[in-house]
Parts: structure tokens; sequence; C-alpha cells
């Protein structure tokens, strides 16, 4: 599985030639790492409807005819503005084919642009190829990471360590504690001021405090795994 950054919660991740892109916020993102009209992928999942999130979302859908994956309430807003969907909630996993998805719980708020209500702010696991990452949207430390860190090792865990909105570093750690993954890299953070926070710390405090490598991505590369 290819693994590619994009900057704050954005991910394209390519398994066995299909794309799943995550929270495509990148018009407006002052550190993007890709244009939008540079992506095609098969799916979007959108962990929730903040701006910050849901971002280029129905463009890219318009332009690609690629199948949204969120909650009933996001892909009713979503398919008004004529995306196709696919709904789910949090839950047991669904597959895809070549890979599978299951969300999670997130403690965070969701809405979409315009205020409608956008159901539970989730993260999400995807098994593809042997591998199995976690993105875990916006959220704040709880103890059930230790169920999702349950069954085989997670290979990678995206978290947010920006604070304010989400865990900050200091929680972020405690929550690679719970998860146990092999690798975790840390997302959400730097994009604009109340989320500035030093990666390169927050890489050196799980290196040395857990058993879990990290890399810190800059907005563009990428992670094979
Ligand atoms: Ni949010
Ligand atoms: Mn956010």
């Amino acid at each position: 599985m290819k693994l590619k950054y994009l900057g704050h919660s954005a991910l394209l991740a390519e398994a066995g030639g299909t794309g799943i892109l995550i929270d495509p916020f990148l018009t407006g993102n002052p550190r993007a790492g890709a244009g939008a009209g540079e992506l095609t992928p098969d799916y979007i999942v959108l962990t929730h409807g903040h701006a910050d999130h849901i971002g280029d979302t129905v463009e890219i859908a318009d332009r690609t005819g690629c199948t949204v994956v969120s909650t009933p309430e996001i892909c009713t807003w979503l398919e008004e503005r004529g995306a196709k969907t696919l709904m789910m909630n949090i839950g047991g996993p669904r597959s895809f084919g070549n890979f599978s998805l299951r969300f999670t719980p997130a403690w965070h708020s969701n809405s979409l642009p315009d205020g409608t209500y956008g159901g539970m702010p989730m993260g999400v696991v995807i098994e593809a190829a042997g591998k199995r990452i976690y993105h875990a949207g916006d959220t704040a430390l709880f103890s059930d990471m230790q169920l999702i860190g349950s069954g085989p090792r997670l290979d990678v865990a995206f978290l947010p360590i920006g604070g304010n909105f989400t865990m900050d570093p200091a929680q972020a750690v405690d929550a690679v504690k719970l998860l146990k993954p092999r690798v975790v890299v840390p997302i959400h953070y730097g994009t604009f001021p109340p989320i500035e926070q030093d990666a390169a710390a927050f890489a050196r405090a799980v290196t040395s405090e857990t058993d879990s490598g990290c890399e810190v991505l800059e907005p563009g590369q990428s992670l094979q795994i």
C-alpha cells in the first residue's frame, strides 16, 4: 500500500490500483501537498463534514465520478450536490473487493459547512494488501482506542497532534500507547496558527516512550508499507 500525505488530514491510500482519498482539504490549505485537480481517486472517505475535511470533495466527485463513503447525513448532503455516495456508520467492516473499511468512534463534533448536522464524527480503519491502517479523523484522546488497536497490529496510525480542536502531542503519545501501531504519522498540525506544533519533538517522544516508530511526512511525501 502506498500512503501519500497531502497535508492537514488529507491522505491518498493506493492499494491494488484503487485510490482511496481521505478528507481532501486542498484548496485553501496553505500547505497542501497536491492540487485538487490532479487527483483521480476511486473513493473519497470522509471522517466528518467540517470544511477542513470535506474540502474539495464536491469538485473531485463531480469531475471523477468517484464514490464518497461517509455518514448517512453527509452522504445525503452530498447527493443533493450531485455526488455518488455510499452510506456507512460506525461499526463493522464492509468489503470493497481489494480493500475493506470500517468506521470507528471519534470524540469531536460534526456539521457540514452550511451548518447541517453531519452525524457522528468518525475515524476509519482500512485493510488492504495484508496491511491495516487507522486514520483517527479529528478526535480527543479516548480509552477505546485500545479496542481499535486490538487484533492484528496496526501498520500505520495517522493521529492528529495539533491540539485546540483535537489531541495535542502529549495526548497523541498516550493514544500511541493504546493503539500500539508499528508506525505513527502525525497529522492535523501546522496548517493554521492555532494548531502549530513541533512534529520532530512529537517523534522523539513516540520513539522514547513507546514501542512504535514515528514518520513525520511533509505534505506531498509518501510512505510505502
Ligand atoms: Ni473537525
Ligand atoms: Mn479538523
